[in-house]
């Protein structure tokens, strides 16, 4: 049985895999060299949603049974092809629901209330040279559109609701006893809210979701907000809006092409940017990493996985 390593991982994960199961890393270059000597014996695969697994890879290991994703999202994974060949996948629910919320709520509040750009402004010597930092815009009371109310959209939602905020969310179908009100049509709903907030899983479904059509509804007054995947939204036309004060503003943690972030967005203090670190913390990461070794051992001695995403 072996276990192949696909991206970069997690550094103890990573050393783990190495002690526990004598997983090897898939290499950068000669990877048929490489697939050709140890292709047959690759039973398991660990990977990232940053790295993922193509259905070109799958059919070169023809005993791949498990596909292990560290992370909730396995947008890189094709999963029709794995679908197809009988090759399990597993992700990491439910342990990273909470940070990731907390980055959507905190994003939420930082554009909104300008709080990296006042940051800055401190630091740069502004305050005693310009005096008050400009006014801006309340947070609390505002009408919250979510885009996929699935947990991490429904963990947001609830913390939302603590700030006074109405919430609505748009799904391809309505939540059965959600105390939230459904929006069939997502432009509809971009054109009522103050701030529009994207947990929609990552993927051809939802590629391009959050268009022109709906950034525009969105208007100047509107915010975005995206903790989910950068494929969600129409990214270079968030940019020339963001930039022709046709939207308020926007709090982003992914992108489409990370780790590159536009760099029109650099110089717009009505963004903040952060680097793709909704579950980074130690306690969730850890976590992470705990159930995706507790998804590979299943799969090793029993043949199935605790997380199956199909
Ligand atoms: C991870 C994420 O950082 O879980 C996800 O889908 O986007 C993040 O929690 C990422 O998957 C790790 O590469």
């Amino acid at each position: 049985m072996t276990v192949l390593q696909v991206g970069t991982l997690k550094p103890s994960l990573a050393q783990t895999l190495e002690r526990r199961h004598r997983a090897i890393p898939l290499p950068d270059h000669d990877r048929d060299g490489f697939l050709a000597e140890h292709g047959e014996a690759v039973t398991a695969i660990v990977t990232s949603g940053r790295f993922g697994v193509s259905a070109d890879l799958m059919a070169k290991l023809p005993h791949l049974g498990a596909i292990v994703n560290f992370g909730v999202g396995y947008d890189t994974t094709d999963v029709d092809a794995a679908r197809e060949r009988g090759i399990l996948v597993s992700n990491t629910p439910d342990v990273l629901t909470d940070c990731v919320a907390d980055t959507a709520v905190g994003l939420f509040l930082d554009v909104m209330r300008g709080f990296s750009a006042a940051d800055r402004f401190v630091r740069a010597g502004s305050w005693p040279a310009e005096g008050n930092f400009p006014l801006t815009h309340q947070a609390s009371n505002r009408r919250v559109g979510i885009l996929g109310l699935g947990r991490i959209g429904s963990a947001i939602a609830h913390r939302l609701t603590a700030f006074g905020c109405t919430i609505s969310y748009h799904n391809r179908r309505p939540v059965e006893g959600s105390p939230y009100a459904y929006r069939a049509d997502l432009v509809e709903m971009a054109r009522e809210v103050d701030v529009l907030v994207v947990a929609a899983a990552g993927g051809q479904s939802t590629a391009g979701l959050v268009s022109r059509e709906v950034l525009t509804a969105l208007g100047p007054q509107g915010y975005l907000v995206n903790i989910a995947r950068g494929s969600v939204v129409d990214e270079e036309t968030l940019v020339e809006l963001l930039r022709e004060g046709k939207l308020a503003g926007a709090g982003l943690d992914v992108f489409e092409h990370e780790p590159k972030v536009p760099s029109a967005l650099f110089a717009l203090d009505n963004v903040v940017l952060l680097p793709h670190l909704g579950s980074g913390t130690v306690e969730t990461r850890g976590a992470m990493e705990d159930l995706t070794l507790a998804n590979l051992d299943s799969f090793l001695h029993s043949g199935t996985v605790l997380n199956p995403v199909y």
